[in-house]
């Protein structure tokens, strides 16, 4: 079978990038991607690309590429599935806040609501995708209600997980390590992961595209992002010991990363790991192991969680120590603000958690990150609701200005690893911060005898 009309339900940080990269990969296949927020597709259609709701280096120039031929945004739900031959979920899956699984559990209520809403409008056969990342046995949750509630059409689902990362989207994107494509193992599953890989194959060489049965690939995404997250937590634990030692972390990572069976990624010691996925889907895995009386493994997976949470609160625990046990009215300067450097996503970042506890310190903070705006930043702290809006805005700046954010300044707190702040003028930083001029680099960016020679009192993670 051969695809030549697809639909994406959700036009967030997967959903964007990857159905561009389809789009402009494979001109023969009309992309529709939908999504019930308007204002996400106004700026997906937006005629300036600088104002795409998905900043990623090299995005902006892919759905210029093809934006309007093969690819289109749209709110448009129902005409997009009826149109389409293979329909993607790529709706957000976050953390459950209320109910059973409260604060573990994956929230599904998206997934199931595109479900019904397929089923809904389906009058020919579907080829059903899940790209969004699932707890595994979701599709036959998916396959129970498109089958009950669906016009007797057939529906093939397949699981897809995206591994894309951040920052990196569309590079990930354009020659992925590999592509997984889960499905039934009959025949007519085997036919629709065919349809899929073809699609793939317009781009990514066959032994690059794996395809297994769905569990199998279901289960593989929540498991690579529980081995990624566990190495950074990993490295943050040791970094600690590093600190005590007069052992040095990246020393360390070098030593070990050279030995070919740890490999020298992901070895970077840091303020402790952020964004969308690692905490959700860790949490996810330990809420599914439980379910199924799985203990000891649910413990030994939620340890990567609590090592993480750590590592974010001693380092803001360091600040206020260091600082003569209190920041009370003093200014801090955050350089950085998002989860990881080359994204405007600030889901889950560690300077989020490290503002909320040097607020309850009473410092004043002074953010400034190159991508993040200063709604976003507002909207992370009143999230968490643990002062009021106003309280927030009263103790949180947020300035366009490296420059103006460490003026008059206690201390720097390094948050995102952003390339720029190491060719500030570090000079003129200290010139204008309050002495002790302390710096404290979240992400090992700065050299810390320069920083020193400088003048800065200068504390970096795991040295
Ligand atoms: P996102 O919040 O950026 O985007 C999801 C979009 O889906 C939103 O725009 C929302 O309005 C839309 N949506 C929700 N329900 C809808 C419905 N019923 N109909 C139409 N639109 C609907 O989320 P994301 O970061 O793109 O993540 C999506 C999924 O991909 C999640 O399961 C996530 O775990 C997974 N994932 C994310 C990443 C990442 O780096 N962000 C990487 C791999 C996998
Ligand atoms: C992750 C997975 O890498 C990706 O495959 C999956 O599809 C989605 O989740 P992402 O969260 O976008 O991607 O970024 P990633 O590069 O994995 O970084 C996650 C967090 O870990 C960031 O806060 C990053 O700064 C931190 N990190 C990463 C470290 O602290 N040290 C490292 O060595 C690597």
């Amino acid at each position: 079978m051969k695809i030549k009309n697809i639909c994406c339900i959700g036009a967030g940080y997967v959903g964007g990038p990857t159905m561009a990269v389809i789009a402009h990969k494979c001109p023969d296949i009309k992309v529709t991607i939908v999504d019930l927020n308007a204002q996400r597709i106004a700026d997906w259609n937006d005629e300036n690309t600088d104002n795409l709701p998905v900043y990623e280096p090299g995005l902006d120039e892919i759905v210029k590429s093809a934006r309007g031929k093969n690819l289109f945004f749209s709110t448009d739900v129902e005409k997009a599935i009826d149109e389409a031959e293979m329909i993607f979920i790529s709706v957000n899956t976050p953390t459950k806040t209320y109910g059973l699984g409260k604060g573990m559990a994956a929230d599904l209520k998206y997934i199931e609501l595109c479900a019904r809403q397929i089923a809904a409008v389906a009058k020919n056969d579907k080829i059903v995708v899940e790209k969004s990342t699932l707890p595994v046995r979701t599709a036959e949750a998916i396959k129970n209600i498109l089958d009950n509630t669906g016009n007797g059409v057939e529906f093939q689902i397949l699981s897809n997980p995206e591994f894309l990362a951040e920052g990196t989207a569309i590079d990930d994107l354009l020659a992925p390590d590999r592509v997984l494509i889960g499905g039934d193992t009959d025949a007519k599953g085997q036919e629709a992961i065919e349809a899929l890989v073809d699609v793939y194959a317009n781009w990514i060489a066959k032994d690059k595209i794996l395809t297994t049965n769905v569990w199998s690939s279901e289960l593989s995404k929540l498991t690579a992002n529980a081995f990624l997250a566990q190495r950074v937590s990993s490295i943050n634990a040791m970094s600690e010991l590093c600190e005590k030692t007069g052992a040095d972390v990246n020393e360390v990572a070098r030593a070990i990363g050279m030995d070919s069976r740890i490999g020298p990624k992901f070895l970077k010691s840091s303020v402790g790991f952020g964004g969308s996925c690692f905490q959700k889907d860790i949490l996810n895995l330990v809420y599914i192991a439980k379910s199924y009386g799985l203990n000891e493994v649910a413990d030994y997976w939620e340890q990567v969680i609590i090592m993480n949470d750590h590592q974010k609160r001693r380092f803001a625990a360091n600040i206020v120590k260091t600082l003569y046990n209190t920041v009370s009215g003093k200014k801090i300067a955050f350089l950085g603000w998002a989860f990881k450097k080359d994204t405007n996503d600030t889901r889950e970042s560690a300077a989020i958690y490290v503002a909320d506890d040097l607020l309850f310190e009473q410092a004043n903070i002074a953010v400034y990150d190159p991508k993040v705006e200063e709604q976003t930043i507002f909207r992370d702290l009143d999230y968490l609701a643990t002062r009021t809006p106003d309280e927030n805005r009263e103790s949180v700046t947020v300035v366009n200005n490296p420059y103006e954010a460490c003026k008059d300044a206690h201390a720097i707190a390094i948050l995102t690893e952003w390339d720029e702040f190491k060719n500030y003028d570090w000079d003129k930083i200290y010139a204008n911060m309050k002495k002790p001029a302390f710096v404290f680099d979240g992400r090992n960016v700065l050299d810390a005898e320069e920083m020193r020679s400088k003048g800065f009192v200068f504390t970096a993670i795991g040295k």
